[in-house]
C-alpha cells in the first residue's frame, strides 16, 4: 500500500488510563534517566551504523537501550507503509509513540529513520519530557551519500526504477535546531559516538 489510512481520532469512550506503577519507578529501577536519541538524515547518511555502534557502547556501560531501526519497522509493525509522503508522516507518528512507550518502560531509545519532515519531528518531540527528546541531525550529505550507495537505491532513483526518493524526488528537511549534528564524512564512528554517549551522559 502506498497510502497511508489517515489516522482516526480515539472513539470518544477511550481515555488514556493513568497507570498504577509511575514511570519513573521503572527508570529508577534501571538506575537510568529514559530517554530518546532520535537520528534523522538522508538515507545512506550512516544513521544505522553510529545508531548500531551507540548501542553497544551504551550497553557496555550497563545501560538499558532499545535501537528502533527505520529498515526493522517497515519489515514489521510498519510493512503495510510505502514511501509516499502520508505513510512517512504514519511511519514516523508509530515510531514516536513506540519510542515513547519504550521511554515509559525506562530504556534509552535510540530512533535511526530518515524522518524527512520537520513537523513529524516536532510532533515526536511533545510526546516526551522537555529535554527527553534529542534530536541528533547525521548531516552527510547527499552527495557523499549518493556516492555511498551502499543499496544501489540513489542509482535506482536517478533512473527511474523507484519513486519518491529521499533527496532525489522526495523532499528532506533538514532540523532548523537539532541538540546534536554528525556528519560521517567527516567525523570517525568511534568519535561520533562517544560524542553521543557523553552527551546523553552530561545531560
Ligand atoms: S522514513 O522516511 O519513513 O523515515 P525509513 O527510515 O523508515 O524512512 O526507511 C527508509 C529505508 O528504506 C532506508 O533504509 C532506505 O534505504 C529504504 N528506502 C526504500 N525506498 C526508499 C525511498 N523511496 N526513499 C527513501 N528510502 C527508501
Amino acid at each position: 500500500m502506498n497510502e497511508a489510512r489517515s489516522v482516526l481520532p480515539p472513539p470518544p469512550a477511550i481515555r488514556p488510563y493513568s497507570l498504577a506503577l509511575p514511570a519513573q519507578a521503572r527508570a529508577a529501577l534501571k538506575l537510568q534517566q529514559p530517554r530518546c536519541l532520535w537520528l534523522t538524515g538522508l538515507s545512506g547518511a550512516g544513521k544505522s551504523t553510529l545508531a548500531n555502534a551507540l548501542e553497544v557502547h551504551l550497553h557496555q556501560f550497563g545501560l538499558h537501550t532499545f535501537l528502533l531501526d527505520g529498515d526493522n519497522l517497515r519489515s514489521g509493525l510498519c510493512r503495510d507503509l510505502g514511501m509516499a509522503e502520508a505513510c512517512r508522516r504514519e511511519n514516523i507518528r508509530r515510531t514516536a509513540e513506540v519510542a515513547r512507550l519504550m521511554v515509559d518502560a525506562g530504556l534509552i531509545v535510540i530512533v535511526a529513520a530518515i524522518s524527512p519532515f520537520r513537523a513529524e519531528r516536532d510532533t515526536a518531540r511533545q510526546l516526551f519530557a522537555e529535554g527527553d527528546f534529542i534530536e541528533v541531525h547525521v548531516s552527510t550529505s547527499l552527495e557523499v551519500c549518493a556516492r555511498r550507495d551502499p543499496k544501489g537505491l540513489y542509482r535506482a532513483a536517478r533512473e527511474g526504477r523507484i519513486k519518491d526518493f529521499t533527496g532525489i524526488d522526495s523532499p528532506y528537511e533538514a532540523p532548523l535546531a537539532a541538540e546534536c549534528r554528525i556528519d560521517t564524512d567527516e567525523v570517525e564512528l568511534s568519535h561520533a559516538c562517544h560524542r553521543l554517549a557523553s552527551f546523553l551522559i552530561k545531560k
